[in-house]
């Protein structure tokens, strides 16, 4: 019997170390399509996606490793240059961007949008066993980054999803009880 989606919910870890098993990009693909039936206002689906795999990996690996032997702050390139390696060691390294929109309401609509993408998308992943990083940081702000990735000043970048196969799930953190957070109002 598969899981329920109570319990992928509450399973459900960031996977922060890969082993090697590939994975087709084909199911990554069927994945991000599932994925894109998460809401979103007025059917914009604001997703946009450059995903790397294969050689593109360690073609962004490569790229990023030159970037850290650019960045004048030590402290930065030291960080570069360990996404570069981290990059390596997952299957598929996924850039989720939504578009910059002048309108506020708009740009939240669509961020918010773009969220619900990627926690659908997380949890359909956890369910095929593979495990994904949701990375945000200052990585994704890093204009350098964003050159390789060829995104344009016209959309932020949400996060990079990083994709592996895992050997190990690491311990649940617990939330807080949701009473904790809620103001019940009944009358
Ligand atoms: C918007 C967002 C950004 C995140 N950025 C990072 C990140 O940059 N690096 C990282 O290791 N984890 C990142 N995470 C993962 C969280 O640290 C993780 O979800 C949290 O520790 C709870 O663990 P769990 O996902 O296993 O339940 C991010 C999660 C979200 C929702």
């Amino acid at each position: 019997m598969s899981a329920s989606i109570r319990d992928v919910i509450r399973e459900r870890r960031t996977i922060r170390t890969f082993n090697n098993d590939p994975i087709e990009k084909e199911a990554i693909i069927q994945l991000l399509d599932d994925a894109s039936w998460a809401p979103n206002h007025k059917l914009r689906q604001p997703w946009r996606l450059v995903m790397f795999y294969g050689k593109g990996n360690e073609s962004l690996s490569e790229q990023m490793k030159n970037l850290s032997k650019q960045v004048s702050d030590e402290g930065a390139a030291k960080k570069i240059g360990k996404m570069a390696e981290k990059f390596s060691q997952s299957q598929a390294n996924i850039i989720i961007t939504v578009p910059k929109d002048e309108n506020e309401m708009k740009q939240e609509e669509d961020f918010s949008a773009v969220s619900a993408f990627i926690q659908n998308f997380l949890l359909l992943a956890w369910e095929q066993e593979i495990g994904v990083l949701w990375k945000t940081g200052k990585l994704i702000h890093q204009p350098g980054f964003r050159k390789i990735a060829g995104i344009k000043e016209d959309e932020a970048i949400v996060g990079v999803l990083m994709l592996g196969k895992f050997d190990d799930v690491p311990a649940p953190k617990p939330r807080e009880a949701i009473i904790e957070k809620l103001r019940l109002i009944e009358a």
